[in-house]
């Protein structure tokens, strides 16, 4: 049904990878607003621009990203379906996306904590939490590209 797709293939991949990177800078970015807002005085005037530019970010770029990433990802896997036979690398990178969109997940329900008032967790925890997205990309890319196995 949908065979006229394989000609798209490298469009569909590169939009794939835009919006990935879309992704993974909005979840960079997020924990980067915690670590400022954790200090900010819940009500006062910081407290207030960070909870819009949270919201902003995860509205206009985090989700809308991970959905087209998502949608290229899933169309890439339906016009290559017949190649990857005995291939593990894309159910590993699937595994590992999965975990991204698990931390996602955590992001846009600590972004709702922190709009109540809230100061979950510490600073240094959303210090480190940055560090997430970038470690699981490095393996997802090089699974992607490489197709090791
Ligand atoms: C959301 C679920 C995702 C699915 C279902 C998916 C699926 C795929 C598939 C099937 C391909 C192979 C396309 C091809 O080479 O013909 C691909 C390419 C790629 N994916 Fe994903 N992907 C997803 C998410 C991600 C994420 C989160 C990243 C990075 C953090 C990523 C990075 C890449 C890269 C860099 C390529 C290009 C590889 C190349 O051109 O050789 N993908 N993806």
């Amino acid at each position: 049904m949908f065979d006229f797709l394989s000609g798209y293939m490298e469009w569909i991949r590169a939009v794939h990878i835009i919006f990935v990177i879309f992704w993974m800078a909005a979840m960079l970015y997020m924990p980067r607003l915690f670590v400022y807002h954790y200090n900010a005085k819940p009500g006062g005037e910081l407290d207030e621009t960070l909870k819009i530019q949270e919201a902003k970010l995860l509205r206009i770029i985090m989700n809308p990203a991970m959905i087209v990433a998502f949608i290229t990802g899933l169309t890439l896997v339906y016009v290559r379906h017949g190649e990857f036979g005995e291939t593990w690398w894309l159910p590993i990178k699937l595994g590992l996306v999965f975990i991204l969109m698990g931390y996602h997940g955590y992001l846009s329900k600590t972004r709702k904590l922190f709009a109540i008032g809230e100061r979950p967790r510490t600073e240094r925890f959303y210090r480190l939490a940055n560090e997430v997205p970038a470690i699981l990309t490095v393996f997802i890319v090089i699974l992607a590209v490489i197709e090791p196995f």
